[in-house]
């Protein structure tokens, strides 16, 4: 299909009720990511980072696919044309991006609609959370078309599915539906498709109560302590609460006030009402 969009098209995105819906926007290629949409999601995550109305950031696409991966058009063919430095290039626009989003300031949530090839794990496993529809597809297809899952594609499987199951998974290029997905543990749940927003709605909303500076502690925590000894990561989640006291040092106390004097709520059960902070 012949539809040229511009490169501020590729990426669509509404705010509401505190959740950034962010979208894939190209559903006549797939949601392929080409150089274009690769440039224009840096800037869309950048404007949303740090806006007051956005608590939570949902990641989904636009028609049948999440993202079909590179497009193997505009992302290797034309770029492979401009030499080494458009190859380079390329894939520092698309690595950035997801780089960028794996660290995230706001909790992020893949959700997964549909098609999801190859390329499209750097983002899924940038994404804190993610949600598949049971129709969802995921494959590792580099193999069918001849290359080994790169732009940590394969790093991805390894890091969130059993060796067997990455080593599969990668050599035979066969995809799986959502529900696979999540016993495979590629995806935190899967349900049906017209189920799925509700859901991920829910998930956002219950993320907005929290206190956002424990959260971005909490999810950079659970990203770095992976490659740590017990030791240094006993250390180093010292020194990040720390470090997040500095930003937020009364929400802990109210979380305890609420429960100690108050009674008010149960943190077993649920956060703290943050509105009521004091300080
Ligand atoms: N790169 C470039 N173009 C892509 C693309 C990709 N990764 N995925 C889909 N497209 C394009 C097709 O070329 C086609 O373009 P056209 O209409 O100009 O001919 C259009 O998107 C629709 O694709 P089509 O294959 O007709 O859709 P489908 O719904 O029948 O099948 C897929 C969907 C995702 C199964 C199929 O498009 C596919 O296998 N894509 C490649 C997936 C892949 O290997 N990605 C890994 C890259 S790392």
């Amino acid at each position: 299909m012949s539809i040229e969009r511009t490169e501020e098209e590729t990426v669509a995105f509404t705010v509401e009720d505190g959740i950034a819906w962010v979208r894939f926007n190209r559903p006549e290629k797939r949601n392929s990511m080409s150089p274009k949409l690769n440039r224009q999601m840096m800037r869309v995550l950048d404007a949303l980072e740090f806006r007051d109305d956005v608590a939570v950031l949902v990641l989904t696409g636009e028609g049948t696919a999440w993202s079909a991966g590179m497009d193997l058009q505009e992302y290797f063919r034309d770029t492979e044309a401009l030499g080494l430095a458009g190859t380079r290039g390329a894939q520092r626009e698309s690595y950035g991006w997801w780089r960028r989003l794996r660290w995230y300031q706001k909790p992020t949530i893949a959700m997964v609609n549909g098609w999801c090839f190859g390329g499209g794990y750097g983002p899924l496993f940038a994404c804190d959370l993610a949600f598949a529809a049971d129709e969802a597809q995921f494959g590792l297809s580099e193999i069918n078309w001849g290359i080994l899952p790169g732009g940590g594609a394969t790093k991805v499987a390894v890091e969130l599915l059993s060796f067997r199951r990455a080593m599969y998974h990668a050599m035979m290029g066969e995809t799986i539906d959502g529900r696979t997905a999540a016993e495979w543990g590629l995806v935190n749940e899967s349900l049906p498709l017209a189920d799925l927003k509700a859901r991920v709605t829910a998930v956002a909303q219950v993320l907005a109560k929290k206190n956002p500076v424990a959260l971005k502690a909490t999810k950079d925590a659970v990203r770095r302590v992976g490659v740590m000894t017990y030791d240094e990561a006993e250390d180093y989640l010292i020194r990040a609460q720390e470090a997040a006291n500095s930003y937020d040092n009364e929400g802990r106390k109210e979380g305890i006030r609420q429960f100690i004097d108050d009674k008010s709520y149960k943190p077993g059960l649920g956060a703290y009402d943050k509105t009521k902070t004091r300080g």
